[in-house]
């Protein structure tokens, strides 16, 4: 069996798998039972003011009977006051000495409050911090959270604040609700952050009740913007670390967060750049216990792999990440069909001809049967048949040669600027 320890900028962890700051974490009783369910760490409920919530708070967004494609909240940060849940983290502390238990911290952005905050929460032994400039709800209306977060001077001074008293590591959890991460992300590393953490939730309607005509959720029939999390997020947060993960005016360690809740997302935004990873939603629909899944999936495959240690996983694919201009034009593939897979729904055919190049053919075969199949010239390899196609197996997706050196978007440019004598080297970071 591979180890599955990580160390997170310090952080010293038994396994990869972190519960993200968010009701999973609000009280010490969670908190221990979910590390006896197997869980390495911990980021808290974000402390703070104590805090009036509201009732309602939570909607789901259902796809084709899925029950959680997303989840969207009105939540703030804890309602409950921070004497209780320090006392909590350190009883927690004392009894899971070798797990990661993180202080989630939101203030006003004021340097004595920050030096207070961190002060407080670093006598009863966390083992680091993370600096919570993401909650677009709420809080951001009172100019914390993504108020914050989307002002990068903001984020430099209020890191530099929290750097000037913390012992411990102190993590910047990033806001999705930006242009360009990069950019915030270097005025944490500026600030001088150990890590970030990304994501914390989009900013989000979860839909509207067409019967009552009220926003879901509403509190007492009025709604207002959330923070949208969940498996549909997934994506956006794995180009989030991506981008962060090649950048190299960031260049620290990353926790990883958003839709994550199987052994195979894991590995994904590991291979992607991320030392370590955070769960809300999967636990808030499944419960702790779904950690005991995703430690044997991962166990199994780092053995498949022949990998001794979690760790060798951390940014393999970052380097497969690169610009639009950098993919080679001349790489072709072309959709085939394999007749004996196939269950004639039409669906490919459908897609091809409404949606994409009017490549897939209606032929009849040798025994009088109707088959499709592919004009191959004049398939792009745009992926949609196979996207639509509902029987595994029936169509696959196969390079061909064109014959063609390989070139680039940026080559194609060079080389016809330095025919025209216009071009000039642009450096893409
Ligand atoms: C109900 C709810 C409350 C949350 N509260 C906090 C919070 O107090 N502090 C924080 O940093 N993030 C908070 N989050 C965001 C999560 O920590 C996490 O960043 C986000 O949900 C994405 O992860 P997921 O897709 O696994 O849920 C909250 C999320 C939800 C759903
Ligand atoms: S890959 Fe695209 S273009 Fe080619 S057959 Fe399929 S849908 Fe048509
Ligand atoms: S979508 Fe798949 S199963 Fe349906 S006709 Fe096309 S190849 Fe056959």
């Amino acid at each position: 069996m591979a180890d599955l320890s990580i160390n997170l900028a310090g952080i010293k962890s038994p396994n990869p798998f972190w519960l993200a700051s968010a009701p999973p974490t609000n009280t010490g009783y969670q908190v221990q039972r979910a590390f006896e369910a197997g869980w390495g760490g911990a980021v808290w409920k974000t402390l703070g003011d104590p805090i009036i919530n509201t009732s309602s708070r939570f909607a789901a967004v259902n796809f084709n009977g899925q029950r959680v494609a997303g989840f969207n909240n009105i939540e703030l940060i804890t309602d409950r006051p921070l004497e209780v849940n320090l006392k909590e983290i350190y009883e927690t502390k004392k009894r899971f000495p070798n797990h990661a238990i993180i202080a989630s911290l939101m203030v006003e952005p004021t340097q004595h409050k920050w030096h207070e905050i961190v002060k407080r929460v670093e006598d009863v032994g966390v083992d680091g911090l993370e600096l919570n400039f993401g909650c677009p709800h709420g809080m951001a209306e009172r100019g914390m959270g993504a108020a914050s977060g989307q002002q990068p001077d903001l984020v430099q001074a209020q890191t530099t604040w929290v750097k000037e008293v913390a012992t411990t590591p102190v993590i910047v959890k990033l806001t999705p609700n930006i242009t360009d991460i990069t950019v915030v992300a270097r005025h944490a590393v500026k600030g001088g952050a150990d890590a970030i953490s990304m994501i914390n939730t989009i900013n989000s309607l979860a839909g509207v009740d067409i019967h009552s005509w009220n926003t879901i959720p509403n509190v007492g029939g009025q709604g207002a913007h959330g923070g949208y999390c969940g498996p549909a997020v997934k994506p956006i947060a794995l180009s989030m670390v991506a981008e962060c993960a090649r950048d190299r005016g960031v260049g620290i360690p990353i926790s990883g967060i958003g839709g994550i809740s199987t052994w195979q997302d894991v590995v994904e935004f590991m291979l992607m750049g991320a030392t370590g990873i955070q769960v809300c939603t999967a636990v808030m629909h499944h419960g702790f216990r779904i950690v005991e899944e995703m430690i044997d999936g991962l166990n199994n495959y780092l053995d498949d792999k022949g990998l001794a240690s979690v760790t060798e996983l951390i940014g393999k694919s970052v380097s497969r990440y690169s610009n639009w201009g950098d993919l080679d034009l001349n790489y072709k593939v072309v959709a085939r069909i394999n007749e004996n897979n196939c269950i004639n729904c039409n669906k490919c055919h459908i897609a091809c001809e409404d949606a994409s190049h009017q490549c897939i053919d209606m032929l009849t075969n040798t025994d009088g049967k109707a088959i499709l199949q592919v004009r191959e010239e004049d398939c792009v390899g745009c992926n949609l048949c196979s996207i639509v196609c509902p029987a595994d197996g029936a169509i696959d997706m196969v390079p061909v040669d064109t014959g063609a050196a390989s070139l680039t978007w940026n080559q194609r440019q060079k080389v016809i600027g330095s025919l025209n004598g216009t071009y000039s080297e642009v450096e893409v970071v």
